[in-house]
């Protein structure tokens, strides 16, 4: 599959039956749709694959309609193992990946004064985890500097801090949601790897439109949602955890029936799998969802999809780039499918409406979204635009021509 992948790229061919991936996308036909990083339209057969089990819920009872699936459940860790190259057995299914991120985190035994190190550009409600894990046990956040030609963290100086500060966790989101930005997140593991530090990544906005290879990153934990640029649906995620993390005996803080086994009226013992990051309750019809849609992207295949997402956005980039009192904030040698921009003369909610109202699906953040990237480059807000491999590249030039006939029009009111 790597190996595949990686010829695609080398002869830069795009592979994708769009007529077909549209066709198998009912979404399009009703919208065009740049919001994937906030969650991908989902594909026929992942609608399918969760409305028969609905039905079957309905005709047969909950648990037993479980039972009759489990191998479409059981899929979920087989098609997750080989979307980012781990074992099943070190997948867990989550509801998020804030929920994946969270249990990961409550598995570190926190002593007041041990550092966490990270960056600048990871993710808010990852910052927000971290200060409160300084409110309750007195840790230490440490940011490492970002490298002055803007793609991203400065690997140096963080491995410098990893070596002076001896971090009890390396936090590393691989892309935020604010912007396009790609962070090196395999360079970071290697240090990791070698000074024997744990080390989590958020690959949340980046499983689906990038391969992803724990072995390849060095990652002892890496999160992700199912409903991004993997078309999954809502309410899902994973959590990866290594094997070696397994053995060194972490456990989530709080650990239910499904992930322990209560030995005696005293004592409990962890599963030996991920599974102890899970709890005994499922949303059923979303896991087999997540398999169905992990299952898709794999097919569609990576390789391709790694190729056309990011030029879909950078087509969109060059486009906005061009446009009179819109600024494009995405920095980096290479950004990703997530296109961000402010424009002169509009306030947020008027501008996401209007594009509203030509069936053009965006998002808004905030400054409080990216309190260091929006603070270093002086935004109030941003409008963020991601395509994914199923749009056109009519549709990226409509979404564009969108754009530059509001920021026209908001100018002509001006003057008037
Ligand atoms: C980089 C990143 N990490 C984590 C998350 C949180 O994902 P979830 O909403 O599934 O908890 C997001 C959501 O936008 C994200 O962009």
């Amino acid at each position: 599959m790597r190996e595949h992948d990686s010829a695609i790229a080398a002869s830069g061919e795009t592979l994708l039956d769009l007529t077909a991936l549209r066709a198998d996308t009912p979404g399009c036909e009703s919208v065009i749709h740049f919001n994937n990083a906030g969650c991908g339209l989902l594909a026929r057969p992942v609608h399918q694959a969760m409305v028969e089990h609905l039905d079957l819920e309905a005709r047969i009872g909950g648990y037993e309609a479980a039972d009759v699936r489990a191998a479409e459940v059981s899929d979920f860790y087989a098609a997750t193992a080989e979307l980012i190259g781990s074992q099943p057995g070190e997948i867990a299914f989550a509801a998020s990946a804030t929920d994946a991120y969270t249990r990961a985190l409550s598995s570190i035994p926190f002593q007041p004064g041990d550092v966490i190190l990270t960056t600048r550009n990871d993710f808010i409600s990852n910052q927000i985890a971290f200060l409160s894990l300084r409110k309750r046990f007195g840790i230490e956040i440490v940011h490492a500097p970002d490298h002055h030609d803007g793609s991203g963290v400065d690997v140096d100086a963080m491995a410098q801090l990893m070596r002076t500060r001896r971090p009890r966790l390396v936090a590393v989101t691989h892309i935020p949601t604010n912007s396009g930005l790609v962070q090196p997140i395999a360079e970071i593991g290697r240090h990791c790897r070698d000074l024997d530090l744990v080390y989590l990544v958020d690959a949340c906005q980046s499983v689906g439109q990038y391969p992803i290879d724990v072995d390849e990153i060095g990652c002892d934990f890496l999160t992700a949602t199912c409903r991004k640029f993997l078309r999954g649906p809502r309410g899902t995620g994973f959590l990866y955890v290594a094997d070696r993390i397994l053995r060194d005996g972490f456990e989530p803080l709080f650990i239910d029936m499904y992930g322990a086994r209560w030995t005696g009226p005293d004592t409990y013992r962890p599963v030996d799998t991920a599974a102890r990051f899970e709890d005994w309750e499922f949303p059923y019809a979303a896991v087999i969802g997540s398999a169905a849609a992990i299952r898709y992207a794999l097919r569609v295949g990576i390789g391709p999809i790694s190729q056309r997402t990011p030029a879909l956005a950078a087509r969109l980039r060059d486009k906005l780039t061009q446009i009179p009192g819109v600024r494009v904030l995405d920095r980096g040698p290479n950004p990703a499918a997530l296109v961000t921009f402010d424009v002169a003369g509009w306030e947020p909610v008027p501008f996401k409406q209007a594009l509203d109202t030509h069936r053009i699906n965006s998002a808004l953040s905030y400054r409080h979204f990216a309190q260091y990237d929006f603070a270093d480059k002086d935004v109030a807000w941003a409008l963020r635009l991601s395509p994914h491999y199923y749009n056109t590249e009519d549709e990226v030039d409509a979404v564009a021509d969108a754009v530059a006939h509001l920021t026209a029009s908001r100018r002509t009111n001006e003057r008037q």
